[in-house]
């Protein structure tokens, strides 16, 4: 299934509004994404760019991933895994969608890239799937967000030791790039995953649902054939400043010199339709975190059975998690926290919850915390562990891993007393 497909559906069950008076890319577009934060919209008049639609927000919440592979959103954490697990080889395809047009000159002003906030460092690409071959592990998917310099030029934010930056480094006249806008959820997701180096993301992806891939025109990259529009082009060895642009935790990241992509080729649909992410919003959270879930619930699941894991939005969908055990002994909270550390090392807090709690409920687990938990007895706290660069609280300094305080809160009920009184009433 392709982005607009999706749309249709969502369209079809009434979801999608329909922008249809004029929003410009700089500011409007964004402002408009955060005031409906969680819903899917459709930007169908942007002033300048008569071909051009913006979407966002379509995949802001869990069910809409639910959606697109076919399950319930309870069954999101093991179809990750197992797609993870078993990945599908993707065939090529005959038709090229994202070939339908190829720029005779290639000139980013054209493509209404969105400026999110006045103290951005210039119009930013949020939401592009960077595709890159590494000589030693193959296939890599990644995200990384693209400051437009000129018509040609973008800094990208190249986070260090990932695959994008492992293969740069290993590419002396720079590194083959295709970026690949408007694609559709399950590569939103399969691109947003960690797995083992040598795993081809874009594997994962058709695991989850079908898609084809086509050869790129100017770098020997195959990428999904059904994207929107397609930035080919080189990551070179020149640097620019990049930023400032916000985090996800919504407060503004700093200005750093990073590698500059130098773009070759610009293909698209004959009327694309840009994705727009907003950075710190919904689509942005559940693309973190959600990733994370299942490697938190299989090592939750090594030590006791895990019935659901839930990485919250109020804990800026990295920092805090939720996890739900079956418990079967006294200690299987303790062992459920030191386990969730493990299976996402940037998790600052996590609660561990009955299987009667509703993980996905913030008041639910609250509940839970005030009704089961004693601290004295239930806090297990980790004063100084590497933690998340993401975290303006952590003690950072340059060139060394972050460092934080850890806590896990064992919010179940406690093994001996009698269940009966820790029940909730219910009205039914
Ligand atoms: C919406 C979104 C935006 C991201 N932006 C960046 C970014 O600007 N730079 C970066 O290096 N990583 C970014 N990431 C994280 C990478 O995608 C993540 O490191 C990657 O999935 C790890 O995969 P790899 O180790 O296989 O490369 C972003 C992730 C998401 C979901």
């Amino acid at each position: 299934m392709d982005l607009r497909t999706f749309l249709a559906q969502l369209d079809n069950s009434g979801e999608l509004i329909h922008i249809a008076e004029p929003c410009a890319p700089e500011f409007a577009v964004a402002q408009a994404i955060a005031q409906h934060d969680g819903t899917p919209l459709l930007f169908e008049n942007l002033p300048g760019f008569p071909q051009w639609r913006i979407a966002a927000g379509y995949v802001a919440q869990r069910a809409h991933f639910a959606r697109a592979v076919g399950c319930s959103v309870a069954e999101l954490v093991t179809r990750m895994a197992a797609a993870a697990a078993h990945p599908r080889p993707i065939p090529p395809t005959t038709t090229a969608p994202c070939q339908e047009i190829i720029e005779a000159e290639v000139d980013l002003t054209r493509i209404p890239i969105p400026r999110y906030h006045p103290l951005d460092g210039g119009p930013y690409i949020t939401a592009g799937v960077t595709v890159i071959q590494d000589p030693d592990y193959g296939r890599n998917l990644c995200f990384h967000r693209l400051m437009r310099l000129g018509k040609d030029r973008l800094v990208g934010r190249i986070v260090e030791q990932r695959g994008t930056h492992t293969a740069w480094l290993k590419a002396p006249d720079g590194l083959p790039l295709a970026v690949c806008i408007g694609v559709p959820p399950h590569i939103l997701l399969a691109a947003a995953m960690s797995p083992a180096k040598g795993v081809d993301e874009l594997q994962i992806a058709q695991a989850l649902a079908p898609s084809g891939t086509v050869r790129a025109l100017t770098v020997p990259l195959d990428i999904p054939a059904d994207a929107e529009l397609v930035l080919e082009g080189v990551l070179t060895h020149e640097f620019a400043a990049e930023g400032p642009f916000p985090d996800l935790t919504g407060t503004m990241d700093h200005v750093r010199q990073q590698p500059v992509f130098r773009v070759t080729a610009i293909t698209r649909r004959r009327d694309p339709i840009f994705h727009a992410l907003l950075p710190a919003g919904l689509e942005h959270k559940n693309l973190m975190g959600m990733p994370r879930e299942p490697t938190i619930f299989a090592e939750v699941n090594k030590v006791v059975k895990c019935t659901g894991v839930s990485i919250t939005p109020g804990g800026c969908s990295w920092l805090h998690a939720v996890v739900q055990i079956e418990k079967a002994g006294p200690d299987d909270g303790t062992h459920a926290i030191a386990a969730a550390f493990q299976g996402h090392t940037s998790l600052k807090h996590v609660v561990v919850v009955d299987t009667d709690v509703n993980l996905y409920d913030p008041a639910e687990v609250e509940w839970a915390i005030a009704t089961r938990f004693q601290a004295n007895r239930d806090l297990i706290l980790f004063p100084d562990r590497p933690s998340s660069s993401l975290d303006p609280s952590a003690r950072q300094a340059p060139g060394q891993k972050a460092r934080t305080a850890k806590m896990g809160l064992d919010a179940t009920i406690p093994w001996g007393d009698d269940k009966q009184g820790y029940l909730r009433v219910k009205y039914e």
